[in-house]
Protein backbone atom coordinates (compact mmCIF):
# COMPACT_ATOMS: atom_id res chain seq x y z
CA UNK A 1 0.00 0.00 0.00
CA UNK A 2 2.64 2.58 1.11
CA UNK A 3 5.09 1.42 -1.65
CA UNK A 4 2.13 1.67 -4.23
CA UNK A 5 1.60 5.26 -2.70
CA UNK A 6 5.20 6.31 -3.29
CA UNK A 7 5.15 4.71 -7.08
CA UNK A 8 2.66 8.33 -7.45
CA UNK A 9 4.84 10.59 -6.06
CA UNK A 10 6.17 11.91 -9.24
CA UNK A 11 2.69 11.66 -10.95
CA UNK A 12 1.51 14.14 -8.46
CA UNK A 13 4.68 15.70 -8.10
CA UNK A 14 3.89 16.99 -11.91
CA UNK A 15 0.74 16.71 -11.93
CA UNK A 16 -0.19 18.05 -8.56
CA UNK A 17 -2.22 21.72 -10.04
CA UNK A 18 -4.64 19.12 -12.12
CA UNK A 19 -5.35 17.08 -9.37
CA UNK A 20 -6.41 19.77 -7.11
CA UNK A 21 -8.55 21.79 -9.71
CA UNK A 22 -10.44 18.04 -10.24
CA UNK A 23 -10.80 17.27 -6.74
CA UNK A 24 -12.46 21.36 -6.50
CA UNK A 25 -14.71 20.29 -9.27
CA UNK A 26 -15.72 17.27 -7.86
CA UNK A 27 -16.64 19.04 -4.59
CA UNK A 28 -18.57 21.43 -6.36
CA UNK A 29 -20.30 19.48 -8.45
CA UNK A 30 -21.56 17.32 -5.16
CA UNK A 31 -22.29 20.05 -2.95
CA UNK A 32 -24.88 22.12 -5.67
CA UNK A 33 -25.91 19.41 -8.10
CA UNK A 34 -26.72 16.03 -6.36
CA UNK A 35 -29.97 16.26 -4.31
CA UNK A 36 -30.40 17.16 -0.72
CA UNK A 37 -30.65 13.61 0.75
CA UNK A 38 -31.84 14.18 4.69
CA UNK A 39 -31.16 11.15 6.35
CA UNK A 40 -33.98 9.07 7.88
CA UNK A 41 -35.24 9.75 11.04
CA UNK A 42 -35.20 7.21 13.87
CA UNK A 43 -37.59 4.26 13.72
CA UNK A 44 -38.83 5.57 10.42
CA UNK A 45 -38.34 2.33 8.18
CA UNK A 46 -42.06 1.36 9.25
CA UNK A 47 -43.27 4.28 7.23
CA UNK A 48 -40.98 4.23 4.79
CA UNK A 49 -43.12 4.26 2.08
CA UNK A 50 -44.80 7.12 3.70
CA UNK A 51 -42.05 9.46 4.52
CA UNK A 52 -41.24 8.74 0.52
CA UNK A 53 -44.84 9.61 -0.18
CA UNK A 54 -44.41 12.70 1.98
CA UNK A 55 -41.02 14.16 0.47
CA UNK A 56 -42.44 13.75 -2.81
CA UNK A 57 -44.99 15.97 -2.48
CA UNK A 58 -42.97 18.10 0.00
CA UNK A 59 -40.48 18.42 -2.96
CA UNK A 60 -43.38 19.84 -5.23
CA UNK A 61 -45.23 21.98 -1.84
CA UNK A 62 -41.97 23.74 -1.84
CA UNK A 63 -42.14 25.65 -4.73
CA UNK A 64 -45.02 28.02 -3.56
CA UNK A 65 -42.31 28.57 -0.59
CA UNK A 66 -39.46 29.42 -3.01
CA UNK A 67 -42.58 32.01 -4.85
CA UNK A 68 -42.58 33.73 -1.51
CA UNK A 69 -39.08 34.59 -1.86
CA UNK A 70 -39.81 36.49 -5.44
CA UNK A 71 -40.73 39.72 -3.94
CA UNK A 72 -37.60 40.81 -2.65
CA UNK A 73 -38.39 43.76 -0.36
CA UNK A 74 -36.70 43.90 2.34
CA UNK A 75 -38.44 44.16 5.61
CA UNK A 76 -35.83 45.76 7.94
CA UNK A 77 -36.69 49.50 7.86
CA UNK A 78 -40.67 48.75 8.48
CA UNK A 79 -41.89 50.63 10.95
CA UNK A 80 -43.36 48.88 13.94
CA UNK A 81 -47.17 47.71 13.00
CA UNK A 82 -48.56 48.44 15.80
CA UNK A 83 -47.50 52.20 17.80
CA UNK A 84 -44.66 51.46 21.07
CA UNK A 85 -46.87 53.94 22.99
CA UNK A 86 -49.85 51.46 22.53
CA UNK A 87 -51.43 52.12 26.14
CA UNK A 88 -52.05 49.27 28.47
CA UNK A 89 -55.95 49.14 29.14
CA UNK A 90 -57.43 47.50 31.88
CA UNK A 91 -58.83 43.62 31.04
CA UNK A 92 -61.97 41.98 33.85
CA UNK A 93 -62.61 38.75 31.82
CA UNK A 94 -65.71 36.94 33.30
CA UNK A 95 -64.99 35.08 36.20
CA UNK A 96 -67.43 32.12 37.54
CA UNK A 97 -67.69 29.93 41.21
CA UNK A 98 -65.49 27.16 40.97
CA UNK A 99 -68.65 24.53 40.38
CA UNK A 100 -69.94 26.78 37.93
CA UNK A 101 -66.38 26.53 36.04
CA UNK A 102 -66.19 22.86 36.33
CA UNK A 103 -69.90 22.50 35.15
CA UNK A 104 -69.19 24.97 31.57
CA UNK A 105 -65.55 23.37 31.18
CA UNK A 106 -67.53 20.19 30.90
CA UNK A 107 -70.21 21.41 28.87
CA UNK A 108 -67.83 22.69 26.25
CA UNK A 109 -66.19 19.81 26.20
CA UNK A 110 -69.03 17.66 25.75
CA UNK A 111 -69.86 20.14 22.98
CA UNK A 112 -67.03 19.81 20.99
CA UNK A 113 -66.73 16.12 21.54
CA UNK A 114 -69.32 16.25 18.90
CA UNK A 115 -67.44 17.54 16.53
CA UNK A 116 -67.05 15.36 13.29
CA UNK A 117 -65.11 16.32 9.75
CA UNK A 118 -68.19 15.47 7.46
CA UNK A 119 -67.59 14.89 3.84
CA UNK A 120 -71.45 14.65 2.72
CA UNK A 121 -73.04 18.09 2.58
CA UNK A 122 -76.30 19.16 1.50
CA UNK A 123 -76.53 21.84 -0.63
CA UNK A 124 -79.20 23.69 2.11
CA UNK A 125 -78.62 27.60 2.36
CA UNK A 126 -76.54 29.15 5.17
CA UNK A 127 -77.21 33.28 5.27
CA UNK A 128 -73.77 34.54 4.97
CA UNK A 129 -73.96 36.34 8.60
CA UNK A 130 -73.45 33.49 10.10
CA UNK A 131 -70.31 32.58 7.86
CA UNK A 132 -68.95 35.95 8.96
CA UNK A 133 -69.72 35.41 12.16
CA UNK A 134 -67.80 32.28 12.18
CA UNK A 135 -64.74 34.46 10.57
CA UNK A 136 -65.04 37.46 12.76
CA UNK A 137 -64.89 34.12 15.17
CA UNK A 138 -61.64 33.08 13.76
CA UNK A 139 -59.91 36.62 13.71
CA UNK A 140 -59.93 36.70 17.68
CA UNK A 141 -57.12 34.12 17.74
CA UNK A 142 -53.52 35.17 19.08
CA UNK A 143 -50.81 35.68 16.56
CA UNK A 144 -47.02 36.92 17.02
CA UNK A 145 -46.58 40.05 17.40
CA UNK A 146 -50.45 40.82 16.69
CA UNK A 147 -49.69 40.38 13.08
CA UNK A 148 -53.24 38.85 12.17
CA UNK A 149 -51.10 37.17 9.36
CA UNK A 150 -54.57 35.23 7.61
CA UNK A 151 -56.77 35.63 5.31
CA UNK A 152 -60.17 33.87 4.70
CA UNK A 153 -61.29 33.71 1.01
CA UNK A 154 -65.47 32.86 1.32
CA UNK A 155 -66.52 31.32 -2.07
CA UNK A 156 -70.40 30.83 -2.61
CA UNK A 157 -70.09 31.16 -6.68
CA UNK A 158 -70.76 27.91 -8.33
CA UNK A 159 -68.46 28.00 -11.10
CA UNK A 160 -65.74 28.98 -8.84
CA UNK A 161 -66.36 25.95 -6.60
CA UNK A 162 -66.42 24.02 -9.51
CA UNK A 163 -63.07 25.61 -10.87
CA UNK A 164 -61.63 24.86 -7.06
CA UNK A 165 -63.14 21.21 -7.46
CA UNK A 166 -61.36 20.57 -10.92
CA UNK A 167 -57.79 21.93 -9.74
CA UNK A 168 -58.02 19.98 -6.21
CA UNK A 169 -59.65 16.46 -8.16
CA UNK A 170 -56.38 16.31 -10.72
CA UNK A 171 -53.87 17.10 -8.02
CA UNK A 172 -55.88 14.26 -5.53
CA UNK A 173 -55.80 12.22 -8.50
CA UNK A 174 -51.85 12.21 -8.62
CA UNK A 175 -51.82 12.57 -4.94
CA UNK A 176 -53.71 8.87 -4.50
CA UNK A 177 -51.92 6.94 -7.64
CA UNK A 178 -48.11 8.27 -7.18
CA UNK A 179 -46.99 10.60 -4.84
CA UNK A 180 -48.61 9.46 -1.81
CA UNK A 181 -47.72 5.83 -1.78
CA UNK A 182 -48.85 2.37 -0.65
CA UNK A 183 -48.25 3.09 2.85
CA UNK A 184 -50.26 6.42 3.02
CA UNK A 185 -53.27 5.47 1.13
CA UNK A 186 -53.46 2.21 2.95
CA UNK A 187 -53.23 4.62 6.02
CA UNK A 188 -56.54 6.40 4.88
CA UNK A 189 -58.72 3.89 4.00
CA UNK A 190 -60.44 4.02 7.53
CA UNK A 191 -61.59 7.77 6.28
CA UNK A 192 -63.04 6.39 3.08
CA UNK A 193 -61.74 9.16 0.95
CA UNK A 194 -60.29 9.14 -2.60
CA UNK A 195 -59.32 11.43 -5.14
CA UNK A 196 -63.10 13.12 -5.72
CA UNK A 197 -64.60 15.90 -3.86
CA UNK A 198 -68.18 16.27 -4.89
CA UNK A 199 -68.60 18.33 -1.78
CA UNK A 200 -66.33 20.88 -3.31
CA UNK A 201 -69.48 21.55 -5.25
CA UNK A 202 -71.71 20.21 -2.97
CA UNK A 203 -71.17 22.63 0.19
CA UNK A 204 -72.57 26.51 -0.22
CA UNK A 205 -69.26 27.80 0.96
CA UNK A 206 -65.87 26.60 0.61
CA UNK A 207 -63.99 28.87 2.79
CA UNK A 208 -59.87 28.96 2.18
CA UNK A 209 -57.80 29.71 5.54
CA UNK A 210 -54.61 31.67 3.69
CA UNK A 211 -51.72 32.24 5.35
CA UNK A 212 -49.79 35.22 4.83
CA UNK A 213 -45.80 35.42 5.25
CA UNK A 214 -45.72 38.97 4.93
CA UNK A 215 -47.93 42.48 3.72
CA UNK A 216 -47.04 45.00 1.84
CA UNK A 217 -48.31 48.28 3.07
CA UNK A 218 -50.12 50.82 0.83
CA UNK A 219 -46.63 52.92 0.28
CA UNK A 220 -44.78 49.78 -0.31
CA UNK A 221 -43.75 49.01 2.93
CA UNK A 222 -43.31 45.23 4.10
CA UNK A 223 -44.28 44.05 7.09
CA UNK A 224 -42.63 40.83 8.28
CA UNK A 225 -45.53 38.21 10.01
CA UNK A 226 -43.85 37.23 13.16
CA UNK A 227 -44.42 33.16 13.10
CA UNK A 228 -47.37 33.42 10.69
CA UNK A 229 -47.88 29.45 10.09
CA UNK A 230 -48.57 28.99 13.94
CA UNK A 231 -50.49 31.68 14.45
CA UNK A 232 -52.86 30.79 11.49
CA UNK A 233 -53.50 27.18 12.58
CA UNK A 234 -54.61 28.84 15.74
CA UNK A 235 -56.83 30.53 14.02
CA UNK A 236 -57.92 27.59 11.93
CA UNK A 237 -58.44 25.93 15.07
CA UNK A 238 -61.15 28.53 16.58
CA UNK A 239 -62.72 28.79 12.88
CA UNK A 240 -63.74 25.15 13.42
CA UNK A 241 -64.89 25.41 16.88
CA UNK A 242 -67.08 28.38 15.72
CA UNK A 243 -68.35 26.42 12.26
CA UNK A 244 -69.47 23.39 14.98
CA UNK A 245 -71.11 26.15 17.82
CA UNK A 246 -73.11 27.30 14.49
CA UNK A 247 -74.69 23.98 13.98
CA UNK A 248 -72.79 23.46 10.66
CA UNK A 249 -70.10 21.04 9.32
CA UNK A 250 -66.78 21.15 7.64
CA UNK A 251 -64.03 18.55 7.22
CA UNK A 252 -60.05 19.81 7.34
CA UNK A 253 -58.79 19.40 4.02
CA UNK A 254 -54.82 20.53 2.65
CA UNK A 255 -55.05 20.64 -0.69
CA UNK A 256 -51.97 19.05 -1.55
CA UNK A 257 -49.99 20.61 -4.71
CA UNK A 258 -53.37 22.73 -5.47
CA UNK A 259 -52.20 25.55 -3.70
CA UNK A 260 -50.35 27.96 -6.25
CA UNK A 261 -53.27 26.92 -8.67
CA UNK A 262 -56.11 27.90 -6.13
CA UNK A 263 -54.11 30.96 -4.94
CA UNK A 264 -54.01 32.14 -8.63
CA UNK A 265 -57.73 31.10 -9.34
CA UNK A 266 -58.69 33.56 -6.34
CA UNK A 267 -56.25 36.76 -7.56
CA UNK A 268 -54.29 36.17 -3.64
CA UNK A 269 -50.94 37.75 -3.62
CA UNK A 270 -47.71 35.78 -3.58
CA UNK A 271 -47.67 36.50 -0.19
CA UNK A 272 -50.38 34.13 0.57
CA UNK A 273 -50.50 30.49 0.47
CA UNK A 274 -53.62 28.26 0.72
CA UNK A 275 -53.50 26.42 4.63
CA UNK A 276 -56.49 24.72 4.75
CA UNK A 277 -59.51 24.17 2.15
CA UNK A 278 -63.03 24.10 4.48
CA UNK A 279 -66.26 23.55 3.13
CA UNK A 280 -68.72 24.50 5.21
CA UNK A 281 -72.78 23.63 5.44
CA UNK A 282 -74.98 21.67 6.77
CA UNK A 283 -74.73 17.74 6.41
CA UNK A 284 -76.40 15.32 4.22
CA UNK A 285 -79.19 13.87 5.48
CA UNK A 286 -77.66 10.20 5.19
CA UNK A 287 -74.09 11.75 6.22
CA UNK A 288 -71.89 9.40 7.54
CA UNK A 289 -68.44 9.12 9.64
CA UNK A 290 -65.96 6.84 10.08
CA UNK A 291 -66.57 5.39 13.40
CA UNK A 292 -63.22 6.22 15.36
CA UNK A 293 -62.47 6.70 19.19
CA UNK A 294 -60.21 9.73 20.64
CA UNK A 295 -57.52 9.03 23.00
CA UNK A 296 -58.91 9.29 26.77
CA UNK A 297 -57.27 12.01 28.48
CA UNK A 298 -54.82 9.94 30.37
CA UNK A 299 -52.68 9.68 27.14
CA UNK A 300 -53.03 12.67 26.03
CA UNK A 301 -52.47 14.62 29.71
CA UNK A 302 -49.11 14.73 31.56
CA UNK A 303 -49.11 16.12 34.91
CA UNK A 304 -46.02 16.76 36.93
CA UNK A 305 -46.78 17.78 40.62
C1 LIG B 1 -54.09 18.78 9.03
C2 LIG B 1 -55.26 17.91 8.65
C3 LIG B 1 -55.40 17.52 7.33
C4 LIG B 1 -56.50 16.76 6.95
N1 LIG B 1 -56.64 16.45 5.63
C5 LIG B 1 -57.75 15.83 5.24
C6 LIG B 1 -57.99 15.63 3.85
O1 LIG B 1 -57.22 16.06 3.00
N2 LIG B 1 -59.14 14.98 3.48
C7 LIG B 1 -60.04 14.52 4.41
O2 LIG B 1 -61.06 13.95 4.02
N3 LIG B 1 -59.83 14.69 5.75
C8 LIG B 1 -58.72 15.35 6.17
N4 LIG B 1 -58.52 15.59 7.51
C9 LIG B 1 -59.54 15.17 8.50
C10 LIG B 1 -59.08 13.98 9.30
O3 LIG B 1 -59.14 12.82 8.53
C11 LIG B 1 -59.97 13.86 10.55
O4 LIG B 1 -59.82 15.01 11.33
C12 LIG B 1 -59.62 12.64 11.38
O5 LIG B 1 -59.89 11.48 10.67
C13 LIG B 1 -60.37 12.64 12.73
O6 LIG B 1 -61.76 12.68 12.48
P1 LIG B 1 -62.69 13.82 13.12
O7 LIG B 1 -62.25 15.13 12.54
O8 LIG B 1 -64.07 13.45 12.68
O9 LIG B 1 -62.49 13.80 14.60
C14 LIG B 1 -57.43 16.34 7.91
C15 LIG B 1 -57.28 16.74 9.25
C16 LIG B 1 -56.22 17.54 9.60
C17 LIG B 1 -56.11 18.02 11.03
Amino acid sequence: MVSSLLELAPFFATYWPHVCAAALLLYLAATYLLPKVSPAPAGSTTNGQANKGIAKIKEKEDHPLAEFEEEKVDGSMAPPLHCSDTPQIPYKPQRFPEGEMVAKSREFYETLNKRRSVRFFSGEPVPMEVIENIIRAAGTAPSGAHCEPWTFVVVKDPKIKSQVREIVEQEEYLNYDRRMGEKWVTDLKFIGTSHEKPYLEEAPYLILVMKQQYHIGEDGTKYTHYYYEISTAIAAGFLLTAIHMAGLVTVTTTPLNAGVALRELLGRPASEKVMLLLPVGYPSADATVPGIARKPLEEIMVVKM
